[in-house]
């Protein structure tokens, strides 16, 4: 049997919002790696700069605040027709029980993982070429949360039902997630160095995989969910098994 061509990211356009660090970035370079002409997108310019510079030459990178749907607009004009969207933009997140939580700030917490990604499908979609695929991102306390999690883990299961929406609303445009669990990304930027080590550390030991995930390891599902053309509205677990300990 012959290669399938449209299952191959040689090629392909890819759009990666939040792909200058952490699960977003590792997914640029490894598109790139296939073939893939990838377009970087964040906040900061600098940071697209910096991510521009692991990237092959023809690599493009906008800075944008994905939490604003005029700029979303905004850019799908700049990157025109497109293959694939990955969307793995986040900012800092509170874990904060319920009795002391803050709803106002709660709320705006939302803005960017879940309003982002609704806007972002809601500009991109008339850009994607046919085949093309929509890659959201989630995370596992969706699916088995803590204290603490209420609204982390209410935002995810959202983040999984938005999911199959888009699928159906999209159609034939493929829409899917990844659901992440514990990462080694700068997520925990404001955690002491020597802290997040510890806490990786922890975490990876109760995992049974025996560590945390690597950037690295995300990516493979995003490229997987991408290349795969006959899935669709499906969340794709990469969380060393922690829905199992
Ligand atoms: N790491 C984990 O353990 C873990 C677990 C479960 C789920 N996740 C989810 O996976 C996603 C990726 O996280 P990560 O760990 O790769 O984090 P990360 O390394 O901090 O990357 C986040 C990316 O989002 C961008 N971003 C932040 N605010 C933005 C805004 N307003 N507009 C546009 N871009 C923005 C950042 O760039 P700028 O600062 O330049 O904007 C950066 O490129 C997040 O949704 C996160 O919740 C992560």
């Amino acid at each position: 049997m012959g290669t399938n061509r449209e299952n191959s990211l040689g090629g392909k356009k890819v759009v990666v919002l939040g792909g200058t660090s952490g699960i977003g970035l590792a997914t640029a370079i490894a598109a790139a790696n296939e073939g893939a002409l990838v377009t970087v997108v964040s906040s900061n310019q600098k940071k697209v700069e910096e991510a521009l510079s692991m990237l092959s030459a023809e690599s493009k990178g906008f800075a944008a605040d994905l939490g604003d749907e005029i700029q979303i607009a905004e850019l799908f004009k700049n990157t025109g027709e497109f293959d694939h969207l990955v969307f793995t933009a986040g900012d800092a997140l509170e874990f904060s029980e319920l009795s002391g939580l803050n709803i106002e700030v709660a709320k705006k917490s939302i803005n960017l993982r879940f309003w982002g990604a609704i806007m972002a499908a809601k500009h991109a979609a008339r850009f994607i070429r046919k085949g093309g695929s929509i890659t959201l991102t989630t995370g596992a306390l969706g699916k088995k949360p803590r204290k603490g999690t209420v609204v982390i883990a209410g935002m995810a299961s959202a983040i999984d039902g938005l999911t199959r929406a888009l699928a159906v609303e999209l159609a034939p445009i493929r829409v899917n997630a990844v659901c992440a669990g514990t990462v080694r990304t700068n997520l925990l930027s404001s955690m002491p160095e020597a802290e997040k080590e510890v806490y990786f550390k922890q975490v990876g030991s109760n995992l049974l995989t025996g560590r945390v995930g690597h950037p690295n390891d995300l990516a493979e599902a995003y490229l997987y969910l991408m290349r795969g053309s006959f899935t669709t509205g499906q969340i794709v677990v990469v969380d060393g098994g922690s829905l199992l300990v």
